[in-house]
């Protein structure tokens, strides 16, 4: 299949293109650099042989991406074009809502525009609703969001909803990530945050690298084994073959759906501390502060939906999350801008 992927040189865009690639579709990438950098995708195209036909350009311009769509066989889009920190819709919300909703709402127009109705969209467990017990299943309660960017995801949801739920044609995927994490195995491609990470993951890595100096942990008297938070995190490379699977779904089937993708296993913060210590013999110092405003003490999935009907399941282990996020991290100390 040709597939645009909005958000190509992101974390888990390039990530999946990669993934596409080695399953024999055909890429082409839009993304407008916000958040990433060039060298991603030309790092996939390394490590596939392949090109990969670049777009820099906003989603949000609707003149540019119809000539895109003008200009290439699309069969169906992943829209991964996003902003995505958390603190910073809460002090930018406009910003967030803009570029969010705006960028999926002129993405379908054009879609729309040049018959293409098959799309998979890059949603969260955000979505959920605080007082749902777990694990989380697709039919939990959503809603309630703690701040702007959760409610960008909510909305878009609800508007792809619509869109399939008022044209038959139409085939939307709605895939809620929970905690992605790792980079892929050849250390070339990983998670660059630019700034001070938010995220567990590159914040352990950075502080083994000394970048950071220390860890906080954000509570440790939460009601879990260690009383610290616990997450089920996902290895990229695991999140990234589940778009391909749902584009395989998406082509024999109409309407929408929605799929968690997780592993349905918990691990606390001092877990992955000690796990990352442990698979890379280095020392992550780390203190225990106070609870981060608006953190749950528990989150996971069940996979199961997208075991049965995407015929889908995480295979990498936590040794190996932290593994690939250490070769990433130690081959590529200062991300793609060494
Ligand atoms: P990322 O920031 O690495 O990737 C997003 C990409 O979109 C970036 O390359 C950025 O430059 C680009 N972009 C943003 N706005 C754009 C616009 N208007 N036009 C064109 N390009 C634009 O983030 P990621 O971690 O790869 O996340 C991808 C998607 O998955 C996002 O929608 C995010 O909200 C969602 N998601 C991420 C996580 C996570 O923990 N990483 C969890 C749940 C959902
Ligand atoms: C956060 C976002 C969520 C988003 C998800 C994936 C919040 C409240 N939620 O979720 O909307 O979908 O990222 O991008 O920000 N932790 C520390 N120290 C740190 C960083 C994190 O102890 O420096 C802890 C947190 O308290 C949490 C766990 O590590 O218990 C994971 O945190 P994080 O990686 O930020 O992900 P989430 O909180 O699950």
């Amino acid at each position: 299949m040709n597939v645009l992927v909005t958000g190509g040189s992101g974390y888990i865009g390039s990530h999946t293109c990669l993934e596409l690639l080695n399953q024999g579709h055909t890429v082409v990438a839009v993304d407008n650099l916000c958040n990433s950098s060039r060298l991603a995708l030309d790092r996939v195209e390394q490590l596939t042989g392949k090109t990969i036909p670049f777009y820099q350009q906003d989603v949000r311009d609707e003149e540019k991406l119809s000539q895109v769509f003008a200009q290439h066989p699309i069969d169906c889009v992943i829209h991964f074009a996003g902003l995505k920190a958390v603190g910073e819709s809460v002090s930018k919300p406009l910003a967030y809502y803009s570029n969010n909703l705006d960028s999926t709402l002129v993405l379908c127009k054009v879609m729309n525009a040049h018959g293409v109705k098959r799309l998979v969209f890059s949603s969260s467990a955000t979505v959920y609703s605080g007082d749902n017990a777990m694990p989380l299943q697709e039919n939990s309660k959503i809603g309630n969001c703690s701040n702007p960017y959760g409610w960008t995801k909510y909305m878009c949801e609800q508007i792809l909803r619509d869109i399939a739920k008022a044209d038959p044609e139409w085939s939307v995927i709605q895939l809620r990530y929970f905690n992605p994490v790792g980079a892929h195995e050849s250390g070339l491609i990983g998670e660059d945050p630019k700034d001070i990470p938010n995220n567990l993951m590159p914040y352990i890595s950075q502080t083994a690298i000394g970048r950071r100096e220390q860890l906080s942990i954000f509570g440790g008297d939460y009601p879990t084994h260690d009383g610290t938070g616990v997450r089920d995190y996902i290895h990229v490379v695991d999140l990234a073959r589940g778009h391909v699977s749902a584009l395989d779904y998406l082509m024999n089937h109409t309407g929408e759906e929605i799929f968690n993708l997780g592993t349905g296993h918990g691990y606390s913060v001092l877990d992955m501390v000690n796990a990352f210590q442990q698979a890379n013999h280095v020392i992550v110092p780390h203190c225990i502060t106070d609870r981060r405003p608006g953190d749950l003490p528990t989150c996971y999935a069940d996979p199961e939906k997208s075991r049965e009907m995407l015929g889908w399941t995480a295979t990498h282990d936590l040794d190996a999350m932290c593994r690939d996020t250490w070769r990433w991290q130690s081959q590529n100390p200062n991300g793609y801008e060494a």
